[in-house]
């Protein structure tokens, strides 16, 4: 009779793959799920009768800002608690390393932590870190291309010179040969608007040959938002990579029921070259508070301000009016801040969301003091609100989306479905009761319905227990664990 060490009984299991749910036992041992079916004749100490519940494969995060509190607060609970066991950092051209500040972090840079927490002055040190602090959740890292730029560059308005595209390029270089996942751009934001495609794509040229990805907050998600997503495909085609489009929307009352077209646009890239997009599932988006993008006739709610801290959880209309100036005036007062736009049209986002070429990804911000609510419950809403409540999608297809699908997106081989011989990182929850219960009025909530989460092998997480140990690690691209890791991941645990 073969033993294991956790025995998982009667779940109907979502593979991640897409594929509808089966009923079946899985069994793991070490950090590896060894068997999956009708296990009668298998035996564990540990044994959970998992009749009624959905086991999936752990939930991806394809698009995290938690670069720094991975380190700083490692417990990461607002993803453990959705049932996400990896999360990709370093995305929309920001990351904690490779980085050496002069002064305060440029704006988006500062949404991670403060200058003091960017300590990091090469990739190889990062990744120390984070197997120093060893957070709950698994680490896959991008590189922020805005990070590169005020690494090298004494003022960030203007295009890279060829020698600083070469010093950024050498960095980039180190990262990839120390595991990261690929280059990220957030070319919407001043810090990086002033670089020109041919900067880019001179960056990106260490990518093809590590087999790296391109990921991109494009130029913008407003008017031109087709010619932003062109530019973007011409990056993937001459640089010769992957492309994902990050948190893919039509921004802007006027830019509002043209999902149609941003669709048909991916989709005819599709054709032609390897493309893929995130989205968050709310109609509003989070960022830096920019006066470029204040519209008196959406809502934006300002979650913190350096030099006005009172203000924060106040709309810009309600502080506009208090200070007895226009909106736009009010928020040139309160840089450096943040806000939350209200932005999107319902209709768009379902759109997006639906789509088989999009991944779930929270953006969330982990640092922010009042967050969005994507931080604590992107996951949990697409399964619960925008499966079963709104039959936006099969459940099948929600789970693909932050499962099977990022995994091979991001390369993560032996990740992302419930197959013997794959890591054991999965979710045990409720496909009836489960939802998300952060709001914009409260954020900061848990999920409800995760039941069981494991990383590696480990129980990590339960609803209603303290969190058990941390046992993610840093997931270096293109590497299968090394099987000496295989049989003892209790060891790693403390
Ligand atoms: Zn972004
Ligand atoms: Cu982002």
């Amino acid at each position: 009779m073969p033993a294991c060490d956790t025995l998982i009984r009667n779940a109907m299991v979502i593979d991640g793959s897409g594929a509808p749910g089966v009923n079946a036992d899985v069994a793991l041992v070490g950090d590896r799920i060894a068997a999956v079916g009708r296990l009668h004749d298998y035996s564990s100490a540990d044994t959970i009768d998992a009749a009624g519940k959905a086991l999936t494969p752990g939930f991806i995060d394809t698009h995290a800002h938690d670069d720094i509190v991975a380190i700083r607060n490692p417990e990461m609970l607002p993803k453990l608690s959705q049932g996400v066991t990896t999360v990709i950092i370093g995305n929309c051209g920001i990351c904690a390393a490779p980085v050496r500040l002069n002064g305060s972090p440029p704006p988006p840079m500062n949404l991670l932590g403060e200058a003091r927490e960017f300590r990091y002055p090469t990739f190889a040190s990062y990744v120390a870190a984070v197997k120093a602090a060893r957070p709950a959740a698994n680490i896959g890292a991008l590189i922020g291309h805005t990070a590169l730029r005020s690494n090298h560059m004494d003022s960030l308005d203007r295009v890279a010179s060829s020698s600083e595209i070469a010093a950024m390029r050498a960095q980039l270089k180190e990262a990839l040969d120390n595991g990261a996942l690929g280059l990220s751009t957030g070319l919407a934001y001043t810090a990086a608007a002033a670089a020109s495609i041919d900067e880019v794509i001179g960056l990106a040229e260490p990518l093809a040959a590590a087999g790296a990805i391109y990921t991109t907050h494009m130029r913008t998600e407003a008017a031109a938002v087709l010619e932003a997503m062109q530019e973007a495909f011409q990056v993937g085609r001459e640089s010769r990579v992957p492309v994902v489009i990050s948190h893919l929307k039509c921004y802007g009352i006027d830019n509002w029921g043209r999902s149609n077209e941003v669709l048909a646009s991916l989709h005819a890239a599709a054709n032609r070259q390897d493309v893929g997009c995130d989205c968050y599932p709310y109609d509003a988006s989070s960022t830096v508070l920019d006066s470029r993008q204040v519209d008196e006739r959406v809502t934006i709610t300002i979650t913190w301000s350096t030099p006005h801290p009172e203000m924060g959880g106040k709309t810009l209309k309600q502080i506009a009016e208090l200070w007895n100036v226009p909106q736009i005036e009010a928020a040139r007062r309160l840089v450096p801040a943040g806000a939350i736009y209200h932005s999107m049209s319902e209709n768009d986002v379902r759109q997006i969301l639906r789509d088989p070429k999009t991944m779930i990804g929270s953006d969330g911000l982990p640092n922010d003091p009042r967050p969005h609510p994507r931080l604590w419950g992107t996951f949990p809403r697409v399964l619960g609100y925008y499966s079963r409540e709104q039959n936006l999608f099969p459940l099948a297809e929600a789970v693909h989306k932050m499962t099977g699908l990022p995994a091979e997106r991001f390369g993560l081989a032996d990740r992302g479905l419930v197959r013997e011989n794959y890591k054991a990182d999965l979710v045990l929850f409720d496909p009836k009761t489960i939802r998300d219960t952060a709001t914009f009025a409260d954020p900061i909530q848990k999920a409800q319905g995760i039941e069981s989460v494991w990383v590696n092998g480990v129980l990590s997480y339960r609803e209603h227990a303290n969190c058990g140990p941390r046992t993610g690690r840093f997931l270096a691209r293109g590497v299968n664990a090394p099987t000496a890791e295989r049989n003892n991941p209790k060891e790693q645990t403390q």
